[in-house]
C-alpha cells in the first residue's frame, strides 16, 4: 500500500529560489497527483516578495506546469491551491512577519484539519539559519503539542566546514529533537543510488568479489555539462568540493564501500555508512601529499557543443579574483580489511564533456591469461558500472571471443537499463525525500555524524587548496584539468572516458 503523509502544514523558507521553482514545488504537485498527500495538506510560502496568496498560486502553477513529472489535473491543482498561503517577509529578521506566519499556520490548523503537524523546509543560504531558527523558536511555531509533530528539513550545504556544521546542528537542535531534523542530500533520493544497496546485498554474485582481492580501484564520477548559470552568489563561495564532493560523492562512496547493514532501517544503514566514512584516508600508502592526491580546476572560455561559452571568471556575479574550483578530484583510501590498498578516485566538475554520474568498480586482471598476447590486446579490465544518470542502469564489461576462426578477444557490455526493464518512470528524488520527511522516515537522510565525518575528510583538502593559488584552467567540453590526469597517472591508471 502506498504510504500517505499525515495532514500537515509545510512551511517553505526560500520558496522564491531556484531550487523551489525547479524541484521542490513540482515534486509537491507530483506527490499530490499520486495521491500521497492528505487532502488537508497545506503549503505556506515564506519569501522576501510583496506577494499575496494569489501571487503564490500563480507562481507555483507556473513552476508545476513547466517542471512537474506527472500530468496536469485541474482538480488536483485546485485542492492543492486551496491550502496555499504566502507570508511576505521584509527580511528573515522581520519579527512581525514571524507573528503573521504563526497566525497563518494556526488558522490553517484550525480550518483545514492539519492535526497541528508542521514541517519547516529551510531552502535558504546557511548564513540565515541563526536568524530564522531563533525566531521560529521565539514565535512558538515549534512548541510541542500533544499528538502533533514538528520537523525541520534542511538543504545542503550543511555548514562550510566541520566546525560550522556542528554550529548548525546546535542551532537546529534548539528548535526540534535530533530525530526531527531531516538533512537533504538529494542523491540519496535517486532510485539508482538506492539501488546500490539492492545490487550489493540482494544478489549473490557481486559481494564475494567486492573487496581488495578482486577490485583494482573504484572511480566515482559526477560530470555536468552545464556551467554555474545564475548561481554565482551561492557557488562562488562554495566550489565543487563543498558543493558535491562533501555530500553526494562521499555518500556514493559510503554506499559502495560499506558493510552489509543488519536491516535497511535508518539506524542500521547509518551505522555502516559511518563506520566506512570513519576509515577513509587522504594518505597514499601512509603518506599525506595533497598535491599528489587532489586536483582542482576551473573552466575557461571556449565552446561547448559548438556554442561559445564564458569562462568561470566571466560568469555574472563571480569575483574577479575568485579562486573557486569548478572541478575537484580526490584519491582516497579506505583503511579496513575489505578495502586496504584499493584507491577510490572521486571527481566532479562543471562544463565537462557530458553529463554523467556513475560508480565504476574496476577489477584486477586475471592472475593468468592462457591466450597469446595478440589475442588479448583489445581487452581491458572487467568493470561494473552503476549508471546513476542519465541512462540509468548497470553495465558489466567483460572479455568475449570475437566470432571467427581465430582466437581474438574483445570487451563487450552486458546492460541492465531501467527504461527496458520497468514500465514506470522513476519518481524524482525530491518526491521521495519530501514524502519521507512528511512521513518521518529517516533512512534516506544523512545523519549528523555522517555529515561530520564527511567534513573531516574534506576539511584538510579545502584548507590545502586555500593556500595553493589559482585552480588550473580547463577547456569547456573536456574531461577536466591536466592535474586530474596526473593524479591517476601517478598510480599508472587513467580515468574512464565515460
Ligand atoms: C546540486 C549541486 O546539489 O546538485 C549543483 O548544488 C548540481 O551544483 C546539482 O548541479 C546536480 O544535481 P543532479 O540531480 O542534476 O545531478
Amino acid at each position: 500500500m502506498p504510504r500517505v503523509a499525515d495532514p500537515c502544514v509545510l512551511v517553505m523558507f526560500g520558496i522564491t529560489g531556484d531550487l523551489a521553482r525547479s524541484k521542490l514545488l513540482p515534486a509537491v504537485y507530483d506527490l499530490a497527483n499520486r495521491g500521497l498527500l492528505s487532502p488537508s495538506f497545506c503549503l505556506v510560502g515564506v519569501g522576501r516578495r510583496d506577494w499575496d496568496d494569489e501571487d503564490l498560486r500563480d507562481y507555483v502553477r507556473t513552476a508545476v506546469r513547466a517542471r512537474a513529472r506527472t500530468a496536469w489535473h485541474p482538480a488536483i491543482w485546485e485542492q492543492l491551491a486551496a491550502g496555499m498561503r504566502f507570508v511576505a517577509f521584509s527580511s528573515f529578521e522581520d519579527d512581525a512577519a514571524y507573528g503573521r506566519l504563526t497566525a497563518v499556520v494556526d488558522d490553517l490548523d484550525a480550518t483545514r484539519g492539519t492535526g497541528g503537524n508542521r514541517a519547516f523546509y529551510l531552502s535558504i543560504p546557511p548564513g540565515w539559519f541563526p536568524a530564522v531558527t531563533e525566531r521560529i523558536a521565539a514565535s512558538g511555531l515549534v512548541d510541542e503539542s500533544p499528538g502533533a509533530w514538528r520537523r525541520v528539513v534542511i538543504e545542503k550545504p550543511f555548514g562550510h566546514d566541520r566546525a560550522s556544521a556542528a554550529e548548525l546542528d546546535a542551532l537546529v537542535g534548539r528548535i526540534v529533537r535530533p530525530d526531527d531534523v531531516f538533512r537533504v542530500d538529494h542523491y540519496l533520493g535517486k532510485e539508482t543510488v538506492q539501488n546500490i544497496l539492492a545490487l550489493r546485498f540482494a544478489n549473490t554474485i557481486f559481494e564475494p568479489l567486492w573487496n581488495q582481492r578482486y577490485v583494482d580501484h573504484v572511480q566515482i564520477t559526477m560530470a555536468e555539462d552545464i556551467g554555474i548559470g545564475s548561481r554565482a552568489g551561492y557557488y562562488d563561495t562554495i566550489g565543487a568540493g563543498r558543493d558535491v564532493i562533501q555530500n553526494h560523492l562521499l555518500q556514493l562512496l559510503a554506499l559502495t564501500a560499506m558493510e552489509e547493514p543488519s536491516s535497511m532501517g535508518a539506524a542500521a544503514v547509518r551505522a555502516e555508512k559511518e563506520k566506512v566514512l570513519d576509515c577513509v584516508r587522504l594518505e597514499r600508502a601512509g603518506a599525506l601529499d595533497l598535491d599528489a592526491t587532489t586536483a582542482r580546476g576551473r573552466y575557461g572560455a571556449g565552446f561547448q557543443g559548438g556554442v561559445p561559452v564564458r569562462g568561470y571568471l566571466e560568469e555574472d556575479g563571480v569575483a574577479p579574483d575568485s579562486r573557486t574550483e569548478t572541478y575537484a578530484a580526490l584519491r582516497l583510501e579506505i583503511a579496513n580489511r575489505r578495502w586496504a590498498g584499493v584507491p577510490f578516485y572521486l571527481r566532479a566538475g562543471k562544463r565537462l564533456a557530458r553529463r554523467v554520474t556513475e560508480v565504476a568498480v574496476v577489477f584486477k586482471q586475471p592472475p593468468f591469461l592462457p591466450f597469446e598476447d595478440a589475442a588479448t590486446a583489445g581487452v581491458g579490465a572487467n568493470t561494473i558500472v552503476v549508471r546513476i544518470q542519465p541512462d540509468e542502469g548497470i553495465t558489466m564489461r567483460l572479455a568475449s571471443k570475437v566470432p571467427g576462426t581465430h582466437l581474438e578477444l574483445r570487451d563487450v557490455r552486458m546492460d541492465f537499463g531501467y527504461g527496458a526493464s520497468f514500465n514506470e518512470d522513476s519518481p524524482e528524488a525530491y518526491e521521495r525525500l519530501i514524502l519521507d520527511a512528511l512521513l518521518g522516515d529517516a533512512p534516506l537522510f544523512p545523519h549528523r555524524r555522517e555529515v561530520d565525518l564527511s567534513w573531516r575528510i574534506l576539511d584538510p583538502v579545502i584548507e590545502h587548496w586555500a593556500g595553493a593559488g589559482r585552480p588550473q584552467e580547463y577547456r569547456p567540453g573536456s574531461w577536466g584539468p591536466e592535474g586530474a590526469r596526473d593524479l591517476l597517472a601517478r598510480d599508472a591508471r587513467t580515468w574512464r572516458r565515460s
